[in-house]
């Protein structure tokens, strides 16, 4: 490949972030061919057409696919650069699960000519991207891996992690400051020549196990810090007190800056990637491991406080807001709106009304419940009972008027001015009962 000429690029795994990294080096004027192993991602994006929610990014994918810069197979194909962007997720143990990585890397391993880089994205374990290597040495031994030979390799292998927010990632893909780990400081190099095709931001060269490292860490320090924030607003409803006034008061301090809490964490990152450090460091990680715990110990809390509410209600239809696990976005991974709506679903049956403008129909865990999709129109005329689960802008946007008569449960805090009532009551009379 030479410097002045734009190289052939293949994506492997067409999601949330493979599809729309496709798209952005495509925009840059590179050949991308996508490789999944679904084939009606591949289908759908052959019609310049996309299957997952992102702002901007389904007229982005029918550009490139129209103008034959962007076109998506289920088989493998040669290329000068290869970037590796497929699941990692955990085990039941929650061990990572690297087999996507590995599979991807076997297949590209068939195709890898000398000169070729190989560029791992998927947040992974530390260790991963030398395994990739060794993979890839083992089958191709016809080719010099990095750092197993005193010679120059013919190939580059390196890790750059992804940091984009769901709703910005085309925004942030090119925006964000990216960490680029080399095998060897040449496979570094090289991967930073092909990022600067296409960022804007400062790429910032390391080794591969510091770049895998630092993913986990941020992801990491977001939910310890989550985790202080949902642990304050138990605490609050303990001692009934607003936990949105108290951290609204404290961080008026010039170096004190408290998240917001919510019913959980959810997502495939910030509730996954924590674990594959303390996987990888057992004995030296109590502090994230207990974060784990209360993030994912609040969605409990949550269901207990709406149950109380709906109980306190005995004919009230109640609107469940939100399903997804952040704000506006259709990515319901491991989102604990998604969990206690179920939940509810399932004790309080066809009382249960869910709205989630991002949804066409209720997930599975809905099924055999008699919970109903509705909008958000029909929740403020026919529920008396609001639980909000997701900070969406068409939540936030609903005026005093529209609910101020509502028993509600906010558990983002997006309705400050909501007349304290029910659960969104601080637990005062249920402290001077109990004294
Ligand atoms: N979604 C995010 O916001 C985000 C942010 C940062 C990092 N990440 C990381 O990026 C990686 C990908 O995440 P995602 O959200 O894009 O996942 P995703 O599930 O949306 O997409 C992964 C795609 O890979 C395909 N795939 C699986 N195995 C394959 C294989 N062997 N060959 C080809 N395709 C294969 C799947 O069919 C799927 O379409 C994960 O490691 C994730 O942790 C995600």
């Amino acid at each position: 490949m030479k410097s002045d000429v734009k190289p052939d690029v293949c994506v492997v795994g067409l999601g949330y972030i493979g599809l729309p990294t496709a798209a952005v080096v495509a925009r840059a004027g590179c050949k991308v061919h996508g490789v999944d192993v679904t084939q009606s991602v591949v289908d759908t994006i052959n019609r310049g057409e996309i299957h997952i929610e992102e702002v901007d990014l389904d007229g982005l994918v029918h550009g490139v696919v129209a103008r034959g810069l962007l076109k998506a197979s289920t088989e493998m194909a040669p290329a000068d650069v290869f970037i590796i962007a497929v699941p990692t997720p955990f085990d039941a143990n929650h061990a990572p699960d690297i087999s996507y990585v590995l599979a991807a890397g076997e297949a590209v391993a068939r195709v890898l000519k000398t000169g070729d880089t190989v560029i791992l994205e998927s947040t992974s374990p530390v260790g991963t991207t030398e395994a990739l290597r060794d993979l890839i040495a083992a089958a191709r031994p016809d080719l010099k891996c990095p750092g197993l030979t005193g010679e120059t390799p013919d190939v580059s292998i390196a890790y750059c992690p992804e940091r984009v927010l769901p709703g910005k990632i085309l925004e942030e893909l090119t925006n964000n400051d990216r960490s680029i780990g080399g095998i060897t400081p040449r496979c570094a190099r090289k991967a930073l020549a092909f990022y600067k095709r296409f960022v804007r931001g400062t790429c910032v060269t390391t080794d591969a196990r510091s770049a895998e490292m630092t993913k986990l860490v941020e992801n990491a320090y977001r939910d310890v810090n989550i985790a202080f924030a949902n642990e304050l607003s138990i605490v609050a409803d303990r001692m009934g007190l607003d936990v949105w006034e108290v951290i609204r008061l404290a961080n008026r301090h010039p170096r004190v800056n408290i998240l917001t809490p919510g019913p959980g964490v959810g997502g495939h990152c910030i509730a996954v990637d924590p674990w594959f450090i303390v996987h990888g460091a057992p004995e030296e990680t109590p502090l994230i491991r207990t974060a784990r715990g209360v993030n994912d110990g609040k969605i409990h809390h949550v269901i207990a406080r709406a149950e109380a509410l709906i109980e306190a209600h005995p004919a009230a239809r109640v609107a469940c807001l939100g399903l997804a696990f952040k704000a506006n976005i259709d990515d319901f991974r491991e989102s604990p709106a998604r969990a206690v709506a179920a939940r509810l679903a399932r004790k309080f049956g066809d009382r249960i009304k869910v709205v989630e403008p991002y949804a066409a129909e209720l997930p599975r865990e809905f099924e055999g419940t008699a919970a109903e999709l509705i909008d958000i129109d029909t929740a403020l005329e026919s529920c008396d009972v609001l639980i909000v689960l997701v900070d969406h802008d068409a939540f936030k946007a609903v005026p005093l008027a529209e609910r101020a008569a509502k028993a509600v449960y906010d558990t983002r805090g997006i309705w400050l001015d909501q007349p304290k009532s029910g659960a969104s009551a601080p637990a005062q009379d249920r402290l001077k009962l109990a004294s």
